[in-house]
């Protein structure tokens, strides 16, 4: 079983959410893979509407806070109303170009988890924290922020997501993938054991495409990936989707 996500970013109004949805051709993607997309939040409504029954949506953000006076950002229990089983939490765009912090990210996770939203919460590496050997070290302080979040969540995920793969064409190695999660892997089972809590479904995410995603997702410990702008075409969801074993 892998988990294959689309993470649309700020991409598809509502009109153009209808029609990838009239073209997605899921059928011959096996059963026993779990398909979520994350609309941009204006159009999970068409989305909720347009969806079939097997593809299950997120939202990309949320804030921390259950309302008040937050101008232009978005409820957990508003996104549930419209559709969202799953929640990004802590997007690399999210910490890199509005400034989230680890805290803030927790925050979230906690309030994802409180509504019943599934965390799917991302983390990984700059391309300099890489080069100077320390990617254990980041992924495992990204880690540890949310894992009172997580020992309490009835279920979520992880997307291990470098950044310098993230947009730019250029993917971890399947190696690389294996390791980074690895890594998450024993934390998560150290902080949560080995039953059901510690594992979570890890995935990877960064230049995903229909070329890479077979070995991407027969890499040990990788239960599925996050992909951004190869979600955004039908057909290439869906060969990524049947790339999985
Ligand atoms: P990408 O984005 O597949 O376009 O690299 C991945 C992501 O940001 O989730």
């Amino acid at each position: 079983m892998a988990v294959i996500a689309g993470n649309w970013k700020m991409h598809r109004g509502p009109a153009e959410t209808r029609a990838f949805f009239e073209a997605l051709r899921i059928e011959g993607v096996p059963e026993q893979h779990e398909l979520l997309v994350f609309p941009p939040v204006i159009s999970l409504v068409a989305a909720a509407g347009a969806r079939p029954a097997r593809v299950r949506l997120g939202v990309q953000n949320i804030h921390w806070e259950d309302e008040g006076a937050f101008t232009g950002e978005v409820s957990a229990s508003m996104a549930l109303e419209v559709g969202a089983e799953f929640a990004l939490i802590g997007h690399s765009e999210r910490r890199h170009v509005f400034g989230e912090t680890d805290e803030q990210v927790a925050w979230k996770a906690g309030t994802a988890v409180r509504h019943g939203l599934v965390p799917v919460v991302c983390l990984g590496e700059t391309l300099a924290e890489r080069r100077a050997g320390r990617v254990d070290e980041v992924i495992l302080r990204q880690l540890d922020a949310v894992l009172p979040e997580l020992a309490v969540a009835s279920r979520s995920m992880i997307a291990y997501e470098p950044v310098w793969a993230i947009g730019t064409g250029e993917h971890a190695t399947p190696r690389d993938a294996s390791s980074a999660h690895a890594t998450l892997r024993r934390r998560l089972a150290e902080a949560l054991g080995a039953g059901p809590a510690g594992r979570v479904p890890l995935l990877y995410g960064g230049s995903v495409k229909p070329t890479n995603a077979g070995e991407l997702l027969a890499a040990e410990e990788v239960d599925g990936v996050l992909v951004g702008g190869a979600s955004l075409d039908p057909a290439e969801f869906v060969a990524i989707a049947s790339a999985a074993s």
